[in-house]
């Protein structure tokens, strides 16, 4: 089984001579899989119901001739014109009743009875066609779900709404109950009364506001499953759908890997920041968490710049192979690209591709030949697995639930994770990042960053796992409402008052910066604080000054066999990591190796006779890292490896 490598195959962008060119290409640099047909609707489909397959046979059967597998594309992902002119009843709605016009993509009412019905006919179609094709691997359902069109507040959504509530709380009764709707005088007398969550003079009704982000997700789910459905019926080959970006609050990763026989992921990393790698790491330890480890699908990253940010930088000489290797070591086993062949018109000509404009004799496409070549080298380490002694908790209901206005003060839950993630990625520490629900028994340490919204049994569950023996880090704001934004009563965080032995009175956050104290040494805090009342935790760190100078920032609980720590604050960066090697060592929690330089990342992935080391060296200087075993990429013993600046190593540890 190799590591597959490929990208976004758009040749209906092209005429069959430069498809001829592609299959010569695409072997000679490695290819083993491509996307295809992802916008390929219109093409296929010119005019309702009549279909042409033919050119598409084409494609699929010369990549077939090619060794290259297909990951087929369901080809839903953009309307063509005929479908909204004839239904501009499909076009979605903004939350102020604007109308959403075709002319870019994902231009579709996920509710819509008539989108939904177009795109299972053509689904079917296609399914029947190719479900025996040699060349196809994989079904690629949709194109990155909820990336434009994340809500629609149209009228057909609206019912959509009512008939998903009316399954969520059974009667008009509970649904006031749980949205508090006593207050402001919104209490509803028939579910026909309830609309989406339409611009509003003011602040919405938070519980409101949460059910329809839920049901927006779960209706966008449902055109994934209708079309998974339907390939299923026809073929047993595995399905996915690509998630954008590393994370995205309009859809819940964990509860659509559920859903998918592997998980893929599309990752934009900034080349002009130098901590992407840290934040692409959050996103790959999660995506690997949400099928429990299962190696998982690097679908798109930009070989070179993208073109949708303000400044779109390329990526220097090293830095294309360094972050292909990263996903690998976090448990990827396929590098694909968007796209193949630069495109000469339309709104992503200058997007970086695999064959750039300036073709095969460019930096850019030398690259990739030896990226390919280098993936090929590697393939003993696919189906192996990563493992982690630290879970990060993370959650999309408490993400949109404390992201509301409203609040003592805006968060930002992106920003509170990686702080948390960040001082054990410097540490080099493996992590998991789970959902709340998740099986703790086996991590050493559970990191629970500001989980805002969290039902009484995952409360449990956490005051269990540290009564068990575990180690557990919970931040701010953690533990206060449930799962309907209704706040738990008895002191914050009523649920874990016990297990962190301490009360919060009151929130004080911060607009400035806070000094703390910390085993005497003066550090910040930052975002937040709170007057807390002990109630048998042990203060670790104290404010130094403001208005809560003296009183307890970081706290130690012993409970049961366990440890549980609280962060009332969000200690600055070298603070928050010193306050992580505190807990690990509560926990014993080691780094993958002892006296890794700072920039080097190292993971293990465990395979079925050997295990394997990644060095990846993102930083500047060159770093040197006692370790011995065989070097699969260069071949030869290896002991002590030295690495360049944005060098790779990838290590067969001895047995
Ligand atoms: C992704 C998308 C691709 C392409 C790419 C450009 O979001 O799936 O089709 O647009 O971005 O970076």
């Amino acid at each position: 089984m190799p590591i597959d490598f490929g990208g976004d195959y758009n040749p209906e962008q092209w005429s069959p001579e430069v498809w001829a060119e592609d299959m010569r290409l695409m072997p000679a640099a490695g290819v083993s899989l491509v996307s295809v047909g992802i916008f390929s609707w219109a093409s296929v489909e010119p005019r309702p119901g009549a279909y042409d397959f033919g050119w598409f046979d084409q494609v699929m059967d010369n990549l077939a001739g090619a060794g290259v597998g297909a990951s087929l594309a369901t080809m839903t992902a953009s309307p063509p014109p005929w479908l909204s002119h004839r239904h501009p009843e499909i076009l979605p709605v903004r939350a102020d009743g604007s109308r959403v016009w075709p002319g870019a993509r994902q231009h579709y009412c996920p509710s819509s009875p008539v989108y939904r019905e177009h795109a299972a006919r053509l689904v079917d179609r296609l399914a029947q066609r190719y479900a025996d094709h040699p060349a196809l691997r994989i079904w690629h359902v949709g194109n990155e779900y909820g990336c434009h069109t994340r809500q629609c507040f149209c009228d057909v959504s609206a019912e959509d709404f009512r008939r998903w509530l009316r399954t969520r709380h059974g009667t008009i009764e509970a649904l006031n109950e749980a949205w508090s709707t006593t207050f402001w005088s919104q209490r509803y007398a028939d579910f026909a009364e309830i609309l989406p969550p339409r611009q509003a003079p003011t602040f919405g009704n938070p519980a409101h506001h949460l059910d329809f982000a839920r049901f927006s997700d779960d209706a966008i789910l449902e055109c994934y499953k209708l079309e998974r459905d339907i390939v299923k019926a026809y073929s047993d080959k595995p399905v996915t759908t690509n998630f954008t970006g590393l994370v995205h609050k309009p859809i819940d990763s964990y509860k659509w890997a559920a859903e998918q026989d592997v998980v893929s992921l599309d990752s934009y990393p900034d080349p002009a920041d130098p901590r992407a790698h840290a934040e692409a790491a959050f996103g790959y330890d999660l995506i690997r968490s949400a099928r429990g480890g299962q190696p998982w699908l690097l679908m798109e990253a930009a070989p070179g710049a993208v073109n949708w940010r303000e400044h779109n930088a390329p990526k220097a000489p090293g830095v294309l192979r360094l972050w292909s290797w990263q996903a690998v070591a976090q448990g990827a086993d396929a590098v694909l690209f968007f796209q193949w062949r630069q495109a000469r018109g339309g709104a992503e000509k200058f997007h970086s591709a695999m064959v750039p404009h300036g073709g095969p004799e460019t930096r850019q496409h030398r690259d990739i030949q030896a990226l390919g070549r280098e993936l090929a080298a590697a393939a003993e380490v696919a189906d192996s697995r990563v493992r982690a002694d630290v879970a990060l908790l993370f959650d999309w209901d408490s993400w949109r639930a404390v992201e509301m206005p409203a609040h003592p003060a805006d968060l930002n839950v992106l920003e509170t994770q990686q702080a948390h993630y960040d001082a054990l990625f410097d540490a080099h520490v493996t992590c998991d990042v789970v959902p709340a629900t998740a099986e703790l028994s086996a991590y050493r340490m559970v990191v629970v960053p500001n989980l805002y919204l969290m039902d009484l049994d995952v409360a449990r569950r956490l005051t269990d796992y540290v009564a068990g023996g575990g180690v557990l880090v919970v931040s701010f704001f953690t533990g206060i409402v449930d799962e309907h934004e209704r706040v738990h009563l008895g002191g914050y965080p009523a649920p874990l008052r016990a297990v962190l032995g301490l009360r919060v009175d009151e929130f004080w956050p911060l607009a400035e910066p806070v000094g703390l104290d910390l085993a005497g040494v003066r550090r910040t805090g930052t975002v937040w604080s709170e007057w807390i009342e002990t109630e048998g935790a042990r203060p670790i760190a104290t404010y130094a000054d403001g208005e809560l100078a003296g009183r307890p920032a970081v706290t130690r609980h012993e409970y049961g066999e366990g440890v549980a720590w609280y962060l009332g604050t969000r200690p600055e960066p070298a603070a928050m990591r010193a306050v992580l090697d505190l807990a690990r060592a509560d926990a014993g929690v080691a780094p993958v190796l002892p006296d890794l330089p700072a920039d080097v990342q190292a993971i293990v992935r465990h395979g079925h006779g050997s295990d394997y080391l990644f060095l990846l060296n993102h930083g500047s200087a060159t770093a040197r890292i006692a370790v011995s075993g065989v070097d699969v990429l260069g071949g030869g013993p290896v002991d002590g490896v030295e690495l360049a600046a944005r060098d790779v190593a990838l290590v067969r540890l001895p047995a």
